[in-house]
């Protein structure tokens, strides 16, 4: 999605914003651009695809400035064009936006009847656009201020202003935007993993927020115009984790350290002396939770599909999940009592963030399951439980989604035995077999090969289905997801016992299935929804356990992963499918950690 630098220095600042975009080239766009102040005018330089091709450009026809802006874009409003690409610029304003400007069209109306002409289809070009036409008549915070009231919908904003060669506006609504300090420069940012590379001392911006950066100071003005202090936060440095090593994508990586993420996160929540789980200061006593509603989007959401599962099995209230885009509209009846959690990698996720808000809106109690703990999911929740995996850069979640997985396992753990739901004994069994997770993650990693050779099956497939039941339905959703994020394949997940209730006309000879049947209670019920896919001319890749044998001249192949507890298998049924995923797109040659259309960090809704 969408991502903005800025830089204000005493020196040329084209190759450091260059190498910033870079690093927020994880976030899926599909052109960039940049705009700096040279000879006292806006010099503006975009293209569609990579920032390479950017690159290239300014290579053949180079940008100085000390300060200037860059953008890399996701198409919303617009088709991917060079034109469409930010920056916008005036003669007097250059502008980049990420979010969505609601009320674009009619304001465009409005200054096109004043005479003023527009260049792309953008809703961002309205905003060069207002302030090249305030400034006209008032002074530069009036001509920002009148600006930003007359946009409805959501942004984080860098602006260039041609008679102020000096400074970088920000401004934020709704969008992420951070601004970072360095060595006689500063740095704006929307993303906090951009600025890493620059500096580890930075600060986020509220909603309303205006900031001017100088390459000696920074100020802020809050919603109602006052100036004030914020608070500067020290990042931690994590850098390594982030670059790819011998692998030959990010997304391979990040499968293949699984083994070791969810052995730093067990650290983290696991008290090896104590045998306990160091889950404290809960924002409602767990006794008197009365409900859990789980939040997310995407892979986030299928992670609290699966605590679902396990927590009605641990707890005896309700659980609910939902999707964040559809629960911050409905009429939700809110209560104190419930616990309100949100899951999201990025934390950063629009609709996610404003289902949190509806949330605080409302005072209920929220808990939030992130990677990114600098986020601002993160930091408007009242009880935040990190993943620890590290920055995942792949569009395609992997090792967060075992994260996710493995903290909501976790608390729903601690949860029920606070709540005297499980005993003791129970309790410190389950710890003691999750100390066994990272071990068998490793094992089940060991089967790279196998689906290899499963992949090359998929090349021809017009479709596929996961079908699974029990534990293994969300995962069988998570893994149609995987598929078609990766592989531009249609994939369905499906309980294996709703498929006579129609999809089971979908089957026909030669359509890749792919059957979860771990040793579980369903294992019986699923083979013979197994049989009924054959029986219709499926391909069925079956993937169980290693002490079961299932008979049947008809499978096409069978995968095994490492016996383990019954809570623990998901987390070992997913690897083959993240892999399968991956293998696939690779043997089409596709884009792996950028899939077509993806974005990492969803920051509009
Ligand atoms: O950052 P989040 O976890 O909130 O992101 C939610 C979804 O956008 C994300 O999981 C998406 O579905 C991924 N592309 C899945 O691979």
């Amino acid at each position: 999605m969408c991502g903005i630098i800025g830089i204000v220095s005493n020196k040329p600042v084209t190759s450091n914003i260059i190498q910033s975009l870079k690093k927020l080239e994880y976030r899926g766009y599909d052109s960039a651009g940049i705009a700096t102040i040279v000879n006292g005018n806006i010099d503006e330089k975009k293209c569609t695809g990579r920032v390479d091709n950017l690159e290239k450009i300014l290579f053949k026809y180079p940008s100085a400035g000390f300060l200037g802006i860059g953008h890399v874009r996701w198409a919303t409003h617009g088709i991917p064009s060079q034109i469409n690409a930010h920056p916008h610029s005036s003669d007097e304003v250059s502008v980049v936006h990420n979010g969505i400007i609601e009320n674009s069209n009619q304001l465009k109306k409005d200054l096109e009847k004043k005479g003023y002409k527009f260049k792309s289809q953008t809703d961002t070009e309205v905003i060069t656009v207002l302030l090249t036409d305030f400034l006209k008549h008032f002074d530069l915070i009036s001509s920002i201020n009148k600006t930003l009231k007359k946009l409805n919908g959501s942004f984080a904003l860098g602006i260039l202003i041609k008679k102020h060669k000096d400074i970088v506006v920000g401004a934020r609504r709704g969008s992420p935007l951070a601004v970072g300090y360095g060595p006689e420069e500063n740095y704006l940012g929307s993303d906090s993993y951009a600025l890493k590379s620059m500096t580890n001392r930075i600060t986020y911006l509220d909603d309303g927020d205006v900031c001017i950066l100088t390459n000696s100071k920074i100020e802020f003005y809050n919603s109602k115009n006052q100036k004030v202090n914020k608070k500067v936060l020290t990042l931690s440095n994590d850098k390594n984790t982030a670059e790819k090593g011998d692998y030959k994508d990010f997304m391979s990586k990040e499968i293949n350290e699984q083994h070791i993420t969810t052995k730093t996160c067990i650290k983290e929540y696991v008290d090896q002396l104590r045998q306990d789980i160091n889950l404290y200061s809960f924002p409602i006593k767990p006794e008197n939770i009365k409900k859990i509603i789980l939040i997310g989007c995407g892979t986030a959401y299928h992670s609290c599909f699966m605590a679902k599962y396990w927590f009605e099995e641990m707890m005896s209230i309700p659980i609910e999940i939902d999707i964040a885009s559809e629960f911050r509209y409905r009429k939700i009846k809110f209560d104190k009592k419930n616990l309100y959690v949100f899951v999201s990698q990025s934390g950063e996720t629009a609709d996610t963030f404003a289902a949190l808000d509806l949330c605080k809106k409302n005072n209920v109690k929220t808990c939030s399951i992130v990677n990114a703990v600098e986020s601002s999911i993160a930091r408007h929740s009242d009880f935040v439980l990190p993943i620890h995996a590290g920055p995942e850069i792949g569009v395609a979640s992997t090792k967060a989604f075992v994260g996710q997985m493995l903290v909501l396992y976790i608390l729903g753990i601690k949860i029920s035995e606070i709540r005297k739901e499980i005993s003791k004994e129970n309790y410190l069994k389950k710890i003691n077999e999750l100390k066994q997770l990272p071990d068998l993650i490793k094992l089940t990693l060991k089967c790279q090969d196998k689906i290899q050779i499963i992949a090359k099956d998929f090349l021809n497939a017009k479709g596929v289905m996961f079908l699974g039941r029990g534990f293994s339905f969300p995962i069988a959703l998570e893994g149609a997801l995987k598929l078609k994020e990766l592989s531009y394949l249609h994939a369905e997940g499906y309980p294996a016992g709703e498929m006579k209730h129609g999809p089971l006309a979908l089957i026909e000879e030669g359509l890749p299935v792919i059957i979860l049947a771990p040793k579980d209670r369903y294992f019986e019920k699923t083979i013979s929804n197994m049989q009924e896919v054959i029986a219709r001319g499926g391909k069925v890749i079956l993937i169980t356990n290693e002490n079961r044998n299932v008979i049947s001249e008809n499978v096409r192949f069978t995968l095994k992963i490492p016996n383990a507890d019954e809570y623990l298998t998901p987390f070992l049924m997913t690897i083959p499918l993240q892999l399968l995923a991956y293998h696939v797109a690779s043997l089409k040659n596709y884009d792996i950690d950028k899939p077509r259309n993806l974005a990492k960090s969803v920051t509009v809704e």
